[in-house]
């Protein structure tokens, strides 16, 4: 049997609209862990796609006039380039479009039509479109409907249920003999209390609806969006209850599934009990990270404050992104985007403290020490200090608190900047040649650990440090250039001419 891959997804993303930066934040969380882990060695399986299916998007699609179809594949393909200029190296990328997935759900819906956890009945009451779902009425806010707070249908239709009720138990069990599968731990005891509220069964099939995956032995019905796009994660990695594809062995459990909190209750008590219901296992975790308010807002298409990514990165930078969003944070709870915030943190931590005192030391390395790198300086005591932080910084990554990972390797930068300012290299070139070379040899073994620590975050800039801080003067004896900076200062808005 192949060995299990550490298995990471992200949440499909609607094609009705264009992606920002919400989106973008929890691809970036998924990638950071991906490569931090493939840096040690641990073969992973990085998954994510577009959710594609539901009258939302019909809709749109026709008011652009062109075929749903032809729609998602716009957007989905938004999506990927939007993954590729944010250097997110994802190993597959599904769509709810994709006909093996297709097929995974239809076989799925009828294998539970045959067990009896899917069954025919009716459902009469409110219903938002927006949502695609079925409400109860003491759900609604003044009779509207709670999320979109737009008026609610009264439908009368037959549908299928899931029988999520029969699931209650187990998964109060699951949840208390897996402390971990709802993360963070302050999140989970609200999901906790909704299951022990008692749970009812849910309508998983839609007439209504057409632009959606057709129940194979009742085509007028085709599959509510959420039940199908969950199956992703699954039928993604080659599941498939007529035919599974060899590789789901490798594949399955998923380690992580990443998602929004906005998201947590399908993924932590939906999700769980349709795997329960197909005798899969359950994921490892679903963490549920928080939202990014702009400048205090709720981004909104109406409110136009919209942040997209690539205008962010036309401007300062991938990494700088990559950076900020980890760095102002603490993954798992909500944040303020402003770009204020982003250009102080931008000039200082980046510019100020990490550009500068690269190019300090590798301008002078540049010109005092030899092409080839030297030993590791075992005696030396800053060395040896970074390098027994590495275990921690790693642990940080893998149990997703990677603003304290940041914090950590901020703090070797400073330490080495403190370093510089109170031994004067500068001075050293005429006092002391050889202590200046030690010292030179010290740090860029040091900033080597630091450009390891960054890659995962920063694969860019650790890639341009990594390339310098394999060398000296070049070996065709060529003068040293002189060493561009990491983080070009940029000048405060105000300030600008
Ligand atoms: N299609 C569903 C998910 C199906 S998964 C089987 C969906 N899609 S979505 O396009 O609305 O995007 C959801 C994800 O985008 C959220 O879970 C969250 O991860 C991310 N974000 C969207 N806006 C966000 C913010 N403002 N802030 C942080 N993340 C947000 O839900």
């Amino acid at each position: 049997m192949k060995t299990k891959k550490y298995y990471i997804t992200t949440p499909l993303y609607y094609v009705n609209d264009k992606p920002h930066i919400g989106h973008a934040y929890t691809t970036l969380a998924a990638d950071v862990l991906a490569r931090h882990l493939r840096s040690r060695d641990i073969p992973v399986r990085f998954q994510t796609g577009t959710d594609e299916h539901g009258s939302n998007i019909e809709k749109i699609a026709k008011e652009k006039g062109v075929a749903p179809k032809a729609w998602c594949d716009g957007i989905s393909a938004d999506f990927r380039a939007l993954w590729k200029m944010l250097n997110i190296n994802y190993d597959h990328f599904i769509r709810t479009t994709d006909p093996s997935h297709e097929a995974g759900v239809q076989a799925v819906f009828e294998r539970l039509l045959k067990t009896g956890d899917i069954y025919m009945g009716s459902y009469e009451g409110p219903y938002c479109s927006s949502c695609e779902a079925f409400y109860d009425e003491k759900e609604l806010k003044d009779n509207l409907c709670p999320i979109h707070a737009r008026p609610v249908e009264r439908v009368s239709e037959e549908t299928y249920f899931f029988r999520l009720s029969k699931y209650e138990d187990a998964l109060l069990k699951h949840y208390t003999e897996h402390p971990d599968f709802l993360s963070p731990r302050y999140r989970a005891q609200e999901i906790i209390n909704f299951v022990k509220s008692g749970l009812k069964d849910i309508s998983v099939s839609r007439t209504k609806v057409s632009w959606g995956v057709q129940v194979r032995s009742n085509p007028s019905h085709t599959v509510y969006v959420w039940f199908d796009a969950l199956l992703n994660y699954a039928t993604g990695a080659g599941y498939n209850p007529e035919n599974t594809g060899p590789d789901f062995a490798a594949l399955w459990p998923a380690d992580v599934h990443m998602v929004g909190k906005e998201i947590f209750r399908f993924h932590g008590v939906i999700w769980p009990a349709m795997l329960m219901a197909l005798g899969l296992e359950l994921p490892r975790k679903v963490y549920a990270h928080g939202w990014w308010t702009i400048n205090g807002d709720k981004m909104s298409k109406s409110k136009g404050n919209f942040i997209k990514a690539e205008d962010v990165v036309r401007e300062y930078g991938v990494d700088a992104l990559r950076y900020f969003v980890f760095r102002e944070v603490t993954f798992g709870q909500d944040g303020d985007f402003s770009m204020e915030a982003f250009r102080r943190r931008y000039n200082s931590d980046l510019a100020n403290d990490l550009g500068n005192l690269f190019s300090r030391i590798m301008n002078m390395a540049a010109k005092y020490l030899d092409n080839r790198l030297p030993e590791k300086p075992e005696a030396s005591e800053t060395f040896r200090e970074l390098s027994s932080w590495t275990p921690e910084i790693h642990r940080s990554i893998e149990s997703m608190q990677f603003s304290d990972a940041l914090e950590k390797i901020w703090q070797g930068v400073s330490i080495l900047n403190r370093l510089v300012d109170a031994k004067k290299p500068w001075e050293m070139v005429k006092t002391d040649p050889a202590a200046l070379k030690l010292f030179l040899h010290e740090t860029v073994w040091c900033l080597r650990l630091i450009a390891a620590w960054i890659d995962p975050f920063m694969p860019d800039t650790a890639s341009r440090m990594h390339l310098q801080l394999g060398v000296g003067k070049a070996q065709d004896g060529t003068p040293p250039q002189k060493v561009p900076p990491l983080f070009p200062r940029k000048q405060d808005e105000a300030k600008k001419p």
